[in-house]
């Protein structure tokens, strides 16, 4: 068991995601099979309780299928470049490092805020090829200590949507100023969700901070940083055939056909610099 943990505050929304791989990775048709999440939910010290909130379990197969499609994403970035630094940023508990087969000359770093990677540290262990950072993204201090010769993958889940937006377009011109290529994973939300969590109340809220940068377009990425050049994206929704419950599968099939609904959640993957292809 860990020590206790109450996070308040953009840090306690990675207890969220958690608890979700952990609950999804109980079905027998498990998309992320994310053992490593129920691992970690029995060892924290927390009142899981807090997180049994009507409708809230329902969220898990988004969140299962956004994990899968960034690691699908990223297995094949690091079968292109085996060579690759991995900056996995906002990284709460999640176990993709360990989840994915990674190639023997990855680097792998995930950062996140100081309280976080401590729990982390916990957690999961220490690994040739892979640090923990804690330190906030948006502080220009830890990406110099990132040895930049090689191709990097930027990963961001569910991370981005919670930063303002010029503290986004820092954060990627200093990637793309310190690296000469590589490619960016990322999720961000629609407007109107964007919008619907700064109008709600704090109470309903629960403590969880709104989301400041919305997705307009998944093209939004090339005017965060001009070096970036959009590559492809995918609505969540859009994934719903690997849903193995009927209701929720059923469900995310009628939002993907709705032009307002689909996009709610979408992943976009952009490269910038020489080609990540080698
Ligand atoms: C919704 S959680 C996602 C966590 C993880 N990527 C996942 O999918 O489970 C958002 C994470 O971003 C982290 N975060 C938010 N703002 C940050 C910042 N300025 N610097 C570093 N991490 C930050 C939070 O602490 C939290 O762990």
């Amino acid at each position: 068991m860990t020590g206790r943990v109450d996070f308040s505050g953009v840090q306690s929304t990675m207890l969220v995601t958690l608890y979700l791989r952990a609950l999804e990775s109980r079905s027998e048709d498990s998309i992320l099979r994310d053992h490593a999440a129920a691992e970690a939910v029995r060892r924290i010290d927390y009142d899981w309780r807090k997180l049994q909130q009507p409708g809230l379990a329902g969220n898990r197969f988004g969140v299962a299928l956004r994990a899968k499609q960034l690691d699908d994403w990223a297995a094949g970035f690091l079968r292109r470049n085996p060579d690759a630094t991995v900056l996995q940023l906002g990284c709460g508990l999640d176990s993709r490092a360990f989840r994915l087969d990674l190639p023997p000359g990855v680097r792998w770093f995930d950062v996140d805020l100081p309280d976080v990677v401590e729990l982390r540290r916990d957690l999961y262990p220490d690994a040739d090829g892979y640090r923990t950072i804690g330190a906030s993204v948006t502080d220009p201090g830890w990406l110099a200590g990132i040895p930049a010769d090689r191709p990097v993958l930027v990963i961001a889940e569910g991370l981005l949507m919670y930063l303002p937006t010029v503290e986004v377009e820092r954060l990627l011109r200093r990637i793309t100023d310190r690296f000469r290529g590589g490619e960016l994973i990322f999720d961000g939300v629609a407007p109107w969700v964007a919008g619907f969590t700064q109008r709600l109340p704090e109470r309903l809220r629960r403590g969880y901070p709104p989301y400041l940068t919305p997705l307009r377009a998944s093209r939004d990425v090339e005017r965060w940083d001009p070096r970036l050049r959009y590559v492809e994206d995918v609505a969540v929704t859009s994934q719903f055939a690997k849903i193995p419950d009927r209701t929720a599968r059923a469900a995310h099939r009628l939002m993907s056909r709705s032009p307002a609904l689909r996009d709610w959640l979408r992943l976009v993957r952009a490269e910038f610099g020489t080609s990540a292809d080698g």
